[in-house]
């Protein structure tokens, strides 16, 4: 089997690559990635010389890049990871959101429908749904209102896969998930930065009052999940995947300075992110009903095993925040790339 993987040098995508290649021999990955800041080949370290990896550095909304690539491989599945992620980045400039998000998307859905492709998979989030008050949960009946420009991006492109199986017969299904958390994941986003501040003794910014709430599931949980929607799901179906780990961004930092034997004189109140979602949690029951999938870690544990990983790691870090794992990319890669 062959599949496309998209974004397979960033967070979510490396370890999906990394997880499918060791628990999935037969699959062979064509990971295409733009790498651009978020993107990191050092992830993938451990599979180098894997004759059944291909890495591909191209633009998944170029149209003509992408087309060479489909016209080279012949696909059974496609996985769509790539996308710009940090709401805070789409704050300040929302157009590389659009481009990469949203036409990004629909090259992708013309391209695996001119090839055959036997299955599309989309990669979505649970903030295509905007915010919940002090109760109630996110089905996949909610109605679609973002609230963020990277949240509205991702609506769209989901909105353009739905296009595609109503008016196209697309073979297309979606996963919208919650907030992962897990090795490899970008020192910007809430738990990583909380992790690496807090072991450098730098204050921990937190928005506003820290009483936001986000759902915690691990990368691993939510990987196995996509495999299993890819496998199981019916054609046009969508599945909403969660934790069942509803916490307060506050407890979440205070849990990594207790862990790390830090004093929460490190917390730094700051002014609150415009727009900001206050709650989100995921009803998932759908995909346990259907599928039999529901998460297998907890947030405890799993935060547990992820602080660890970041203290041995730390080279990992560390050069993510100097910059230095840009030059990775030319040393092992420079002329080596296929199509
Ligand atoms: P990430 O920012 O860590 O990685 C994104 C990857 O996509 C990077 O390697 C980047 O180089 C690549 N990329 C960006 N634009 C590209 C383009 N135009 N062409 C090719 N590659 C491009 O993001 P992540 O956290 O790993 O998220 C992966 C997917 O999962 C995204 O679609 C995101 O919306 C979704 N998602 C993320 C979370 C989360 O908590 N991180 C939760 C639910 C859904
Ligand atoms: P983030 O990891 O950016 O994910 P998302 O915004 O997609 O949920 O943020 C998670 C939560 O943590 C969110 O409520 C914003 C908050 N946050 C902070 O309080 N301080 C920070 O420095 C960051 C990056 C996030």
């Amino acid at each position: 089997m062959k599949i496309l993987v998209t974004g397979g040098a960033g967070f979510i995508g490396s370890n999906f690559v990394l997880n499918t290649r060791a628990k999935r021999p037969d699959v062979t990955i064509v990971n295409v990635d733009l790498l651009t800041y978020a993107g990191n080949l050092e992830n993938l370290k451990a599979i180098e010389g894997d004759d059944k990896h291909l890495f591909v550095r191209a633009d998944v909304s170029d149209r003509e890049a992408m087309g060479a690539v489909f016209a080279a491989h012949e696909f059974d599945g496609v996985f769509h990871f790539a996308a710009e992620s940090h709401v805070d980045r789409s704050i300040l400039d929302a157009t590389p959101f659009v481009q990469n998000n949203v036409l990004g998307t629909q090259v992708l859905l013309d391209l695996s429908r001119e090839h055959n492709v036997g299955r599309y998979l989309q990669v979505s989030t649970d903030e295509v749904y905007g915010t919940l008050g002090a109760e109630g949960l996110f089905t996949e009946d909610t109605p679609i209102a973002p609230n963020s420009p990277y949240a509205a991006s991702k609506a769209a492109a989901d909105l353009l896969v739905r296009a595609a199986v109503n008016t196209h017969g697309m073979n297309a299904v979606m996963t919208r998930c919650s907030n992962n958390y897990g090795p490899f994941q970008f020192p910007e986003k809430l738990i990583p930065l909380m992790i690496a501040n807090a072991l450098e003794g730098k204050p921990l910014p937190v928005y506003g009052d820290g009483q936001q709430i986000r759902d915690w599931i691990h990368v691993d949980d939510h990987n196995e999940a996509v495999w299993v929607v890819f496998e199981q799901a019916e054609a046009g179906a969508v599945y909403n995947l969660g934790g069942n780990a509803e916490r307060a961004n506050l407890d979440v930092v205070k849990r990594i300075l207790s862990e790390l034997g830090k004093g929460e004189e490190l917390i730094n109140y700051v002014e609150d992110r415009p727009g900001h979602d206050r709650r989100y949690a995921m009803d998932a029951s759908r995909a346990l009903a259907d599928l039999g999938w529901s998460p297998r870690r907890t947030f405890e544990e799993g935060l547990s095993e992820t602080i660890r990983w970041y203290i041995e790691q730390r080279d990992w870090w560390e050069r993510v925040r100097s910059g230095a794992y840009r030059d990775y990319y030319e040393a092992q890669y420079g002329s080596r790339l296929g199509v």
